[in-house]
């Protein structure tokens, strides 16, 4: 019998289970379709977030971090340690351990709200005056009818034309994260947050890490300042990064494989590496959803066409998450997906994307919110800066943890707070301070005038904005 919902997600990444849920806590009868298999065959809800993205990784940077705190770090601390070795295969089965409580999470979340869900790939068979037909095949093979329909199908890694991943070599940011020994030499091309995040995991762990990067600035997307601060601490740690190459011929071989590369001054190179990874971005992905069959719009990235409030321009259909325009990021997709779910319940959600923090979690972490320096300059608009260095903070000193800064940009006459730049300890949680503090509009002065924890690393963001008007306590 066919099965009728007010709600059909297909996607159960952040995006589309958070909208599942969202949808059923306000009443709708919602259904969630997803084919992530796990080992076993079964439902492994999550999606990339969860299997081969966030939450695998951050385990390993977690694992990886430990073990160079160890070798490098504990000595100063009086700890000595003897015998330090890594046992990969006990880190990656930490981290499979990780993923799996995740993904058993959300099928527990989904019984607790009442969410139905249906293991299988889920495609359009047919639009029915304003209602949706879907079928789900696969594990599971059911016939749904949706009153209202979010897509939210993620993204895949996006391969080097003629450069297929075979996951054993050539890896995606899935085989990245299953490598099963430290390989001798590393090469990742693209210099972006995966190319980082998993070169540092491997660069920790003894790797000999290169780093191909096509443009000729190094993160581009983060405030100029904090780029620079990050290229200097990341190649001392031992990244070998190489900015504006041109990438050529990639030869497997019985050893590995060999990338032939053009420099940024023009010197024709090869290098030859264990494992490559392909990190250069990623794309939307809508493969199997038989979108021809309602002739949902897509657009030249292969992206569902939204408009602000992620409605397609399909009646009663939504697409969310890294499906659509927007930074592909899990927190952008779960706020996403309670937006869409409030406005299909009658309410009004809303995604402020000039607050959508970022982080990169490499050691030290980058973390920001709003404008960058460049971005005010371009736009004409008149600011003032203010940083503070972990250096002088005095928790930061006792960690043995003080590389890095917080860097403050706001209005220079109203000094309404424009962005924020971390680089340093625990940036990951110390942005939220900011975040908060745009969305309620507060000024420089707000946070300056706000007392913070002492010692705390909470303080650098206190000092960075009272430097905004040149009235610093401790440095
Ligand atoms: P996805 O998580 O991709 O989920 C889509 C789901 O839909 C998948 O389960 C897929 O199997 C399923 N699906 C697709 N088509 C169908 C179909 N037709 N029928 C049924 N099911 C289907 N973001 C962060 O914010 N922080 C991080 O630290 C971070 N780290 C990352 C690390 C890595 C290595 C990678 C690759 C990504 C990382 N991201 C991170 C990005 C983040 O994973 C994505 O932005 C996020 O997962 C997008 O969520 P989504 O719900 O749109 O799609
Ligand atoms: P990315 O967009 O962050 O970086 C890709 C890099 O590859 C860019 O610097 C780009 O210039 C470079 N590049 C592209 N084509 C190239 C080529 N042919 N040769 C050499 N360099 C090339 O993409 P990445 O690292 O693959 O990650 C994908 C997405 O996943 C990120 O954009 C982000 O949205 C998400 N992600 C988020 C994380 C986080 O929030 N901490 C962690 C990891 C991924």
């Amino acid at each position: 019998m066919t099965k009728e919902f007010d709600v059909i997600v297909i996607g159960g990444g952040p995006g589309g289970y958070i909208a599942a849920i969202r949808a059923a806590q306000l009443g709708l009868s919602a259904a969630c379709i997803d084919e992530w298999k796990n080992d076993k065959g079964g439902p492994a809800l999550g999606g990339t977030c969860t299997n081969v993205g966030c939450i695998p990784s951050k385990a390993l940077l977690q694992s990886s971090e430990h073990f160079d705190q160890a070798q490098h770090h504990f000595a100063e601390h009086g700890i000595e340690v003897k015998g330090l070795k890594i046992d990969v295969t006990q880190m990656t089965a930490r981290k499979d351990n990780v993923v799996k409580q995740n993904n058993d999470g959300i099928l527990y979340l989904f019984k607790k709200n009442k969410v139905s869900f249906f293991h299988g790939r889920g495609s359009f068979v047919k639009a029915l005056e304003g209602k949706y037909e879907i079928a789900v095949t696969g594990a599971q093979s059911e016939t749904l009818i949706g009153r209202q329909i979010i897509i939210a199908t993620g993204s895949n890694a996006r391969a080097l034309p003629g450069t297929p991943f075979d996951e054993e070599t050539i890896l995606s940011n899935d085989g990245a994260l299953k490598i099963k020994g430290v390989p001798a030499k590393l090469g990742l091309i693209g210099a972006g947050v995966i190319g980082l995040e998993m070169g540092s995991v491997w660069r920790r762990l003894g790797s000999e890490v290169t780093i191909l990067e096509g443009l000729p600035t190094f993160l581009g997307a983060a405030d100029e300042q904090i780029a620079k601060e990050a290229h200097k601490i990341f190649v001392k740690q031992g990244l070998k990064i190489e900015l504006g190459v041109k990438v050529g011929e990639i030869v497997k071989s019985k050893k590995g494989v060999s990338v032939s590369y053009t420099t940024a001054s023009g010197q024709a190179q090869t290098g030859e590496f264990d494992k490559l990874i392909v990190s250069i971005g990623r794309v939307p992905n809508t493969v199997g959803l038989n979108t021809e069959a309602v002739g949902l719009q897509l657009d030249e990235r292969g992206a569902i066409v939204v408009d602000q409030s992620c409605k397609t321009h399909l009646p009663n259909v939504w697409a969310i998450g890294d499906v659509v325009r927007g930074p592909m990021l899990a927190h952008k997709a779960e706020e996403e997906g309670v937006a869409v779910a409030e406005r299909i319940a009658g309410q009004h959600g809303h995604v402020n994307f000039n607050t959508i923090p970022w982080v990169i979690y490499t050691s030290p972490e980058i973390a920001w919110v709003g404008q960058t320096e460049q971005q005010l300059k371009a736009s004409g608009r008149a600011y003032k800066a203010g940083t503070f260095p972990f250096l002088a903070n005095g928790r930061a000193r006792a960690m043995g943890d003080t590389t890095g800064m917080v860097k403050f940009l706001a209005d220079a006459a109203t000094d309404e707070i424009l962005g924020v730049h971390i680089i340093g300890p625990v940036a990951s949680e110390l942005i939220a301070e900011s975040v908060v503090a745009m969305e309620f509009k507060a000024s420089a002065e707000d946070i300056a005038r706000i007392c913070h924890a002492h010692p705390s690393l909470s303080e650098a963001t206190k000092e960075a904005a009272l430097a905004v008007d040149k009235r610093t306590l401790n440095f």
